[in-house]
């Protein structure tokens, strides 16, 4: 957790080892999430050209975004996308959760409950949208802490036009907006230099009280 900063200098020409990127990706694939439901989706930038365009369109912070490794960008399910009826409810509990389909019939009234009397989202889209990222970014959060576990250094990136990358995702193909669209972004590689500033955090007894 010391070793992990958010690395603002990488060293364009030390690429990841495709073994090191199966670890950071695995770490997310394997991540919980709220129903199991994994409403994201890892884009690993591999087009040049792609890459040049988010860059560019979507202002991704130009250091890490042009230098690093390897770029990923997250994306979440849209209120569409995680819609209690929905297909992706159906495939996540059919094909993933092998559950039989009057279980599965349940499951949607129970989800729809859930998001609508627990979390307070149905209905409202930019919530829903919220609901799923904070998914992701558990994700996001488990591959930054899997890279320093081997060495990898990585920057997390918010620092960027969310809908000019969902846009540019669209544009390519790779995603339908309606369904799917830009959470959070990170990068991967090997830092050229040290953080400037040592890491800095709150002391443990203004983080945690026990009352
Ligand atoms: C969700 C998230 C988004 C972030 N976005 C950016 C970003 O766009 N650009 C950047 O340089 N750092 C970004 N950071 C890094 C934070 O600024 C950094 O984690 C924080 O200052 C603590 O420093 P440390 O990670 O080196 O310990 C982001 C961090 C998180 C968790």
């Amino acid at each position: 957790m010391r070793y992990r900063r958010a690395i603002k200098a990488f060293d364009p020409a030390k690429p990841l080892d495709q073994a090191d990127f199966d670890f950071i990706v695995e770490a997310a694939r394997l991540s919980p999430s709220s129903h199991g439901l994994e409403p994201w989706h890892l884009w690993h930038i591999a087009s040049p050209d792609l890459r040049a365009k988010l860059v560019e369109q979507a202002k991704i912070n130009p250091p890490q975004g042009a230098d690093a490794s390897h770029l990923v960008v997250i994306t979440a399910k849209t209120a569409q996308g995680i819609d209690p009826d929905g297909e992706y409810l159906g495939h996540v509990a059919t094909t993933v959760q092998q559950q039989p389909e009057d279980v599965i019939a349940q499951r949607r009234v129970m989800f729809k409950g859930f998001l609508t009397d627990r979390m307070g989202v149905y209905g409202d889209p930019a919530a829903m949208f919220g609901y799923t990222c904070r998914q992701a970014y558990i994700a996001l959060g488990n591959m930054l802490t899997a890279a320093a576990m081997i060495g990898v250094d990585s920057c997390p990136i918010e620092g960027m036009d969310h809908a000019a990358a969902t846009a540019v995702l669209a544009e390519a193909g790779v995603i339908d907006p309606v369904y799917d669209a830009v959470a959070v972004a990170a990068v991967f590689g090997y830092r050229s230099e040290d953080p400037k500033r040592p890491q800095t955090r709150r002391p443990a007894t203004e983080v945690l009280h026990t009352i």
